[in-house]
């Protein structure tokens, strides 16, 4: 990939496309940075060689603009993060956006609002690409979480702007991960949680073709357990995945790959700190209630089998983990990765409510990769290439 090293800088617009897409809680505060730090050395690289730098960024799926998606609330961070007084632009292109860059001083640094603002954006749109690289003398893309998307600020963009480059954070996800991958130490694991079950279970598929053991908890899990004919009660179902998730079943039995189901889980009478909750098999769970963690026998099942393990990949929480009483089985799968890679186990962690997770319990430094990207990490892992990687030069 062309690079950010080989560029002369000096005085230069750089366009940096970056994923800042953070979770904030109801008072708009960064519950995890983890993505903003990450790209920190780049930013400050481009400062360093006296580039104005431009930040460009997705936050959420908005429809429309709306100001819950603004991504005002990332200033005073990044403001904090990279010691200069970052501004703020109420827009991501236009002529307002363009004075503003024009009197960016070398080492400046201006972030523009939300690109999903436009829906021209997801759309890949010419005209707006054209108009974010009008912004710019060249292009950076260092989102690598947003890289398995053929949008105009990932993709189109680089047709326009050159050079086309890649920045740290991508270098760095991309060596790790497309080694890890390749080659893995084997058994293989892939854990996979979370409630994204419509976009996640196709790939699943793909998984089955490299793992030896995949574990399946969270949302993911009572998709299966009904698709099995066990009851779920009110817990959430992709009603439309269910004969998939039958065929997957039987993929992975022909496949000689060992998929887990959690044996038992925490069900509750809602999704909230204050819920009723007990423990109850997975195969039964009474009318009314709803899963929102794997239960103790799970967590028991889960950990013996990664002890078996010398590659882990995990992307996707156990269970709701912001409420406490719902935290226990990601926690302890998190506890477990920690435990494994100091023992040599090769740990990766994908994606945005994991990374929070390890990060919640303060074992984000013990694994052997974090990546930035949840599924991004995942296309990667499924062996697809990522139209934010081809769109570079030299790619
Ligand atoms: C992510 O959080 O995985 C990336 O920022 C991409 O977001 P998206 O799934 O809304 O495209």
């Amino acid at each position: 990939l062309g690079s950010l090293k080989e560029a002369d800088l000096k005085g230069k617009r750089v366009f940096v496309r970056v994923d800042l897409n953070v979770p904030l809680d109801d008072n708009c505060n960064i519950t995890d940075d983890t993505r903003i730090r990450a790209a920190v050395p780049t930013f400050k690289y481009l400062m360093g060689c006296g580039a104005k730098v431009i930040l460009a960024s997705h936050m959420g799926r908005p429809k429309g603009v709306t100001q819950k998606y603004s991504l005002k609330p990332l200033v005073l961070r990044l403001s904090e993060l990279l010691g200069v007084k970052v501004k703020m632009a109420n827009d991501c292109i236009g002529e307002e956006v363009e004075e503003m860059v024009a009197e960016l001083p070398e080492g400046g640094v201006l972030l523009l609002e939300n690109l999903r603002f436009y829906e021209e954006e997801g759309k890949n749109d010419p005209e707006f690409a054209k108009n974010l690289a009008a912004l710019a003398d060249l292009y950076v893309n260092d989102a690598f979480g947003t890289a398995h998307r053929a949008h105009a600020s990932i993709e189109g963009v680089a047709k326009y702007l050159k050079p086309a480059v890649a920045g740290f954070v991508m270098l760095k996800e991309l060596d790790y991960l497309v080694g890890a991958m390749k080659n893995p130490k084997r058994p293989f694991t892939a854990i996979v949680g979370g409630w994204k079950v419509s976009s996640k279970i196709g790939v699943i598929e793909s998984l089955l073709e490299k793992v030896d053991i995949l574990l399946l908890g969270g949302g993911m899990t009572y998709t299966f357990l009904k698709a099995q004919g066990c009851s779920v009660g009110s817990s959430y179902v992709a009603e439309d995945k269910l004969d998939l998730a039958t065929s997957l079943l039987e993929k992975a039995k022909s496949k000689g790959v060992a998929l887990l189901l959690p044996s038992d889980v925490v069900v509750a009478d809602k999704s909230a700190s204050d819920a009723d909750s007990k423990v109850v098999p997975a195969s039964a769970i009474p009318d009314g209630w709803m899963g929102l963690d794997i239960g103790p026998d799970s967590i028991k099942l889960f950990c013996e089998t990664l002890d078996t393990t010398k590659t882990v990949f995990w992307n996707g929480p156990m269970g709701v983990f912001v409420f406490e009483k719902f935290a226990a089985g990601t926690e302890a799968i998190a506890k477990k990765l920690a435990e494994l890679s100091g023992k040599g186990v090769t740990t990766i962690i994908g994606g945005g409510n994991s990374v929070a997770a390890v990060e919640k319990v303060g074992l984000a430094d013990k694994m052997s990769h974090i990546s930035t990207g949840g599924g991004a990490s995942l296309e990667l892992l499924e062996g697809k290439q990522l139209p934010g990687v081809l769109a570079l030069d030299d790619a």
